[in-house]
């Protein structure tokens, strides 16, 4: 006789946890993406799910309410560590024991302090048989600003930007300059869409006046708008500051360049901007910060020129994606990264899309696993 388990492999069922996993994007953050599978002792799924929603069930308990008693015996493949502490919803650990499931077979252990191998231990001194690595580098690919927050203490940045072909962002100094197509600007707002804030600097305030929304794109939670800008040039007038029902507008700034704009910080306040005082003016404070305030696990930064010098600089840039267009500017315009810092060839798992003229580029800057 030929049953489910002849054909379906470990890593059948593993991939199709991931898959229900995605099902979640864009709508889980700070939680990760996580999808179940609990598969009987005859190789039959009995269950499946996937966290839906921050502050909903969990996917292990969804998986396990649909199985029932069918759990018993069974194994359940789960993208990552099953949880053991009480946050919005109940331990799944508990849930997974009082199910009488024999197996766990989960991708990666959950990077968050409060799990971190403990729901594997909790599972263990029960009596359940644990297997940890499967499909783990994809378990984690999914994931990356849940990773990246917990094991970086920042979230995970992308810097984004539009180039002319030859290389520049702008045609001079503070200069708004259109430069792509309507295609690559749908796939901008699909991806603001997806992303905990996008950010920018004082420098692209002034001279773009941007609105920094998703447009165009369904998006289920707020957005998150960052802009850095140390002396408070954002003016009270700035469209973005009339987004703030879109989501929470944070500008940051540092303790010596605050002191005497007291009266400018109130200004923007009272515009319903939020203010973040870092101590050394530099990126990586702020997005220490923001993920530990705000718990942001993802930030675009779309410009302009100075900051993203400066975040390269810096070294927390971990994704970057340009969208190159068959535009010339020519001598006065202002390249992207200084001379020299950077080149696209240098891109992990680079992958490249053309987007009616325009053509994508983006890729990882570090090794991702
Ligand atoms: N092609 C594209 O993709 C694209 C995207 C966006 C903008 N742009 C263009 O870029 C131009 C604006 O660029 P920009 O270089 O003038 O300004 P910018 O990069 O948008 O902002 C620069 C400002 O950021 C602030 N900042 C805060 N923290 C900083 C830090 N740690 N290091 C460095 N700066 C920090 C600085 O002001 P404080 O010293 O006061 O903090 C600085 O003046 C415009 O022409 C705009 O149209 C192009």
């Amino acid at each position: 006789m030929v049953t489910a388990q002849d054909v379906m492999t470990p890593s059948d069922y593993m991939a199709r946890a991931l898959f229900l996993a995605e099902r979640g994007r864009g709508r889980t953050s700070p939680n990760p993406l996580v999808g179940a599978v609990i598969v009987s002792p005859e190789g039959v799924v009995v269950g499946s799910g996937f966290h839906a929603r921050a502050g909903e069930a969990h996917a292990e308990v969804r998986a396990l309410d649909e199985a029932g008693a069918a759990a018993r015996g069974g194994t359940l493949y789960c993208t990552l560590e099953p949880c053991c502490h009480v946050g919005r919803t109940g331990p799944c650990v508990v849930r997974i024991v009082e199910a009488g499931v024999a197996r766990v077979v989960a991708a990666v252990e959950d990077p968050n302090p409060l799990v971190c191998g403990r729901g594997f231990a909790f599972l263990r001194a029960h009596g359940v048989e644990v297997e940890v690595g499967l499909q783990a580098a994809a378990a984690m690919r999914i994931n990356l600003p849940f990773f990246t927050r917990h094991r970086s203490q920042r979230p995970l940045v992308t810097l984004k930007a539009a180039l002319s072909a030859d290389g520049c962002v702008a045609a001079a100094p503070g200069q708004r300059t259109r430069l792509t197509s309507a295609a690559a600007n749908r796939h901008a707002h699909w991806v603001r869409a997806e992303v905990d804030a996008i950010a920018v600097g004082a420098g692209t305030i002034l001279a773009d006046d941007p609105l920094l929304t998703a447009r165009g794109a369904y998006r289920a939670q707020p957005l998150v708008r960052v802009i850095f800008d140390r002396r408070l040039r954002t003016p009270p007038t700035a469209r973005v500051l009339s987004t703030v029902d879109a989501g929470p507008v944070i500008i940051v700034t540092s303790a010596d360049q605050l002191a005497g704009r007291e009266s400018g910080r109130q200004a923007l306040e009272r515009r319903g901007a939020r203010v973040l005082v870092t101590r050394t003016g530099m990126i990586r404070e702020a997005l220490g910060r923001l993920a530990a305030d705000w718990q942001l696990g993802s930030l675009l930064l779309e410009g302009g020129a100075a900051i993203h010098a400066a975040a390269w600089e810096e070294g927390v840039v971990d994704i970057v994606r340009l969208y190159v267009t068959p535009h010339v500017i020519g001598a006065g315009g202002v390249a992207f990264l200084p001379a020299g810092s950077f080149w696209s060839g240098a891109l992990r798992q680079r992958r490249v899309e053309p987007l009616g003229p325009d053509v994508m580029i983006e890729g990882y800057v570090h090794r991702i696993d």
